[in-house]
């Protein structure tokens, strides 16, 4: 008897999930497989979906293919579980199977390197499904049997970052994960449904623009893709609110504007993104301290900001939706080189409040000072 295991964060489950998961079926024909999403730090989930929406998901994954079923195991522990741990409890569970492990071959790379992995050699075998692009050799002492073919490299963060900036993303899931994801309002569309609600048509469009390039951004730069969608996707959600309404919020919750009661006498649009900070945690959701960071800092900025929190400021003054000439120019430069965007937007800023008579909140020549250091002449 062979009992083959899937595991995954399948956040969501794609067609390359699918694909393997068939493929491994039909070539390995178990007596039970068992689809098994892993378990996510809460700050990490809080651009993903949570654990039992995931679970449901890898249901919908197995339904229908002969011996699958989704497990709980890893959800229920709450921990972060390795594969030695995994191999066990199926050991365990099935104490007279051969238990297979299905992976593709990014991971067959690294195998060698996994946790216990003397204990991988003896206890289980690795079906591997290729990935384009990662053809890897076959790690020492292993018992490896590949799958024909070659199965598609779906990411699931960058269909998490089409769904948070509005981009197509439906043909990269099952159909059923597809009707899940709509039916549940996941990753980010219920969001959306409350930016589209609160916010005005063109603030909206602006809100899904810097989204795309943050999105854009983070991949250029090594970030997470999905993590900057998001970013983008709530950073105006405090401009629901008039000046009057912004100013009241941010003393209400006493929230860290610099210079609270200068700021908001003079300039209280400029509270609007420590508000969209404080609405993304409490009504939104998002735990991870960078999302909230980078929408909090997206419009004053502060000094030592870090790349991530810079990234959205960027996107914020340089999306497609932007008129002004300076904004596709930051655009091109942010591209290449974040740091002399980041100098460039800054500078903006700064000649546009001078030029219109605006206030000049007194932080923003500190930030164009610490700017002006990461670029050297
Ligand atoms: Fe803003
Ligand atoms: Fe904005």
């Amino acid at each position: 008897m062979k009992v083959l295991l899937f595991g995954g964060s399948f956040d969501p489950p794609h067609r390359g999930h699918k694909a393997l998961l068939e493929a491994g079926i039909a070539l390995l024909a178990p007596a039970r497989t068992l689809v098994l999403p892993t378990y996510l730090s809460p700050y990490k989930e809080s651009h993903g979906a949570p654990g039992r929406d995931r679970l449901e998901m890898a249901r919908l994954l197995a339904k229908g293919l002969p011996g699958a079923s989704a497990d709980a195991f890893e959800l229920k522990r709450a921990r972060r579980t390795y594969s030695y741990e995994l191999v066990r409890e199926a050991r365990r569970r099935f104490p007279k199977a051969e238990i297979w492990y299905l992976v593709g071959s990014d991971s067959l790379a690294t195998l060698g390197g996994w946790k216990r992995a003397d204990e991988l050699r003896r206890t289980a075998k690795w079906l591997v499904g290729e990935r384009p692009g990662a053809r890897a050799a076959k790690p020492a002492g292993f018992d490896v049997k590949r799958l024909p073919g070659r199965f598609p490299d779906v990411s699931s963060t960058e269909l998490r970052a089409a769904l948070y900036c509005g981009e197509e993303w439906r043909d990269r899931v099952p159909k059923r994960v597809a009707r899940y994801v709509k039916k549940r309002r996941l990753y980010g569309l219920a969001h959306r449904d409350v930016l589209a609600d609160t916010l005005s048509k063109d603030r909206y469009a602006h809100t899904l623009g810097v989204s795309k390039l943050a999105a854009e951004l983070a991949r250029i730069h090594g970030h997470d893709a999905s993590a900057a969608a998001l970013a983008g996707l709530l950073h105006d959600c405090g401009r629901r609110f008039d000046l009057a309404g912004m100013a009241r919020y941010a003393n209400a919750r006493r929230l860290p504007v610099p210079e609270r009661a200068a700021t908001l006498s003079a300039a209280p649009l400029l509270a609007h993104a420590y508000i969209g900070a404080d609405l993304a945690k409490r009504e939104f959701g998002v735990k991870d301290p960078e999302v909230l960071g980078a929408i909090a800092h997206h419009t004053l900025g502060k000094p030592g900001m870090s790349a991530f929190e810079r990234l959205l400021y960027i996107a914020d003054i340089a999306s497609a939706d932007r008129g002004f000439p300076a904004a596709g120019r930051i655009r091109r430069l942010a591209k290449k080189d974040l740091d002399l965007a980041f100098l460039e937007a800054v500078r903006t800023k700064e000649h546009w409040v001078r030029e219109t008579g605006e206030w000049l909140h007194p932080i923003t020549p500190r930030v164009r000072r610490v700017a002006e250091k990461l670029c050297p002449r």
